[in-house]
């Protein structure tokens, strides 16, 4: 089994978001202990946003790129790799300002991509990202669970089907901002779903 751990919080050793990813990474080691990870943590290591100059690179055949065009490609195709080789993927994912962070969606732009991660066919968009089983840490300074606040979640469950991946589990801890008490009581929720979700 290969995980891929996906880090997306700004924060590196504070995030709580990261922090439940890893819980999830911990309880899926402890029942299959040959399982490889990678870890990638677009805080620490944010990836460039899709700007002008990468979009060119992007549709410039690739016999046609300059060195800089083929550099930009290629940080898109690693993610591509990581994605491709992970038998289940972990997210880490906070609510900023009601969506991902910007850090997510610079990830999801660079991996989705026609005719690699999806191809469009006469019956309509076709996901080639087939086969994963996916974990969402969900971490919010609010409550909006199963409310049409939540944009994050219908978000992220058409990109990820889109993509082909439709094996997937959220895990919220939300309250988070909302004093001691349900901070605890919200992270003590997230262990919970945890062991619920992986015991299935
Ligand atoms: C820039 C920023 C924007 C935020 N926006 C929201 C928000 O819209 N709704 C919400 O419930 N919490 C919001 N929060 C609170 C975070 O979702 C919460 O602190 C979460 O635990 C952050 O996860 P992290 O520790 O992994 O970064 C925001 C936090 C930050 C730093």
């Amino acid at each position: 089994m290969n995980i891929l751990q996906i880090n997306s919080s700004a924060r590196a050793d504070q995030s709580q978001s990261t922090r439940l990813a890893r819980d999830i990474v911990d309880r899926l080691q402890k029942s299959n202990p040959d399982a490889s990870l990678t870890v990638r943590d677009l805080g620490r290591t944010p990836h460039p946003e899709l700007g002008e100059a990468a979009l060119a690179a992007l549709f410039t055949p690739a016999d046609q790129r300059t060195p800089d065009q083929a550099a930009r490609v290629a940080l898109d195709d690693a993610l591509i790799a990581e994605l491709q080789a992970a038998d289940v993927i972990v997210f880490g994912v906070p609510m900023y300002n009601f969506g991902v962070s910007a850090q997510l969606k610079n990830w999801i732009d660079a991996i989705a991509r026609s005719g690699v991660t999806f191809r469009y066919t006469d019956k309509g968009p076709v996901g080639l990202v087939q086969g994963k089983k996916v974990y969402v840490a969900l971490t919010r300074g609010g409550l909006y669970r199963n409310t049409p606040a939540d944009t994050q979640v219908p978000y992220l469950q058409n990109v990820f089907a889109f993509l082909g991946m439709t094996n997937v589990q959220f895990i919220y801890a939300e309250g988070l901002a909302m004093g001691p008490d349900a901070e605890q009581k919200a992270l003590a929720s997230a262990q919970s779903q945890i062991e619920e979700v992986l015991a299935a």
